[in-house]
């Protein structure tokens, strides 16, 4: 799989699905959550209400992944994945980060969806230190051995953890 580092906004990727690090109610929130839903207008919202609760509240559990429509977006597909907040690392973080990557590229792999964007999952609202998110992203993607996808963009939004991608794949 190809792996590119991109700068930018991740609603203005016209890729086969961007991920969204939403929470698990997936009724939308801050950061990237709110900026996927304000691009893609009211029918994401619609359509990830209408998707079956697992429990009160939970759609999407912590490390699992759901696929939408893409609505107004360029991108087909929205995958939600629900990142671990970070509570210092010995309490199941790097696993649950690491889950949240290979859910949403099986999902990919399933729906034969050729190229994919990440932004960096956890590392805002959550709190996640870039080094560490950067690594699990990383190992996730190089460990990704289907056919597909084919190509998988990580999207920083600035150049905070775009740095840290680098030196891990020049590495
Ligand atoms: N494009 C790409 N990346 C973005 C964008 C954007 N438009 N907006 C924010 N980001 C980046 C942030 O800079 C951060 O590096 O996405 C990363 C993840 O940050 P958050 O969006 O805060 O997500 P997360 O840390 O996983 O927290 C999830 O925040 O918004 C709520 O509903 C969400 O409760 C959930 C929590």
């Amino acid at each position: 799989m190809r792996i590119e580092v991109v700068e930018g906004d991740i609603t203005t990727l016209a890729v086969d699905a961007i991920v969204n690090a939403a929470n698990e109610s997936l009724l939308g929130g801050g950061g990237v959550d709110g900026a996927i839903h304000r691009a893609a207008g009211p029918g994401l919202l619609d359509e990830c209400r209408a998707l079956p609760e697992v429990r009160p509240g939970v759609r999407c559990p912590t490390g699992e992944a759901r696929i939408t429509g893409g609505h107004r977006l360029p991108a087909r597909c929205v995958i939600h994945t629900v990142g671990p907040l970070w509570r210092g690392g010995d309490h199941g973080e790097p696993e649950r980060l690491a889950a949240c990557y290979a859910n949403a590229l099986q999902l990919a792999s399933d729906l034969g969806l050729a190229s994919i964007a990440f932004p960096a999952i956890s590392c805002g609202v959550f709190g996640y230190p870039h080094a560490p998110a950067a690594a699990v992203a990383i190992g996730q993607l190089r460990d990704w051995s289907a056919d597909l996808p084919e190509r998988a963009l990580l999207c920083s939004f600035g150049s905070d953890i775009a740095a840290e991608y680098r030196r891990l794949l020049a590495g």
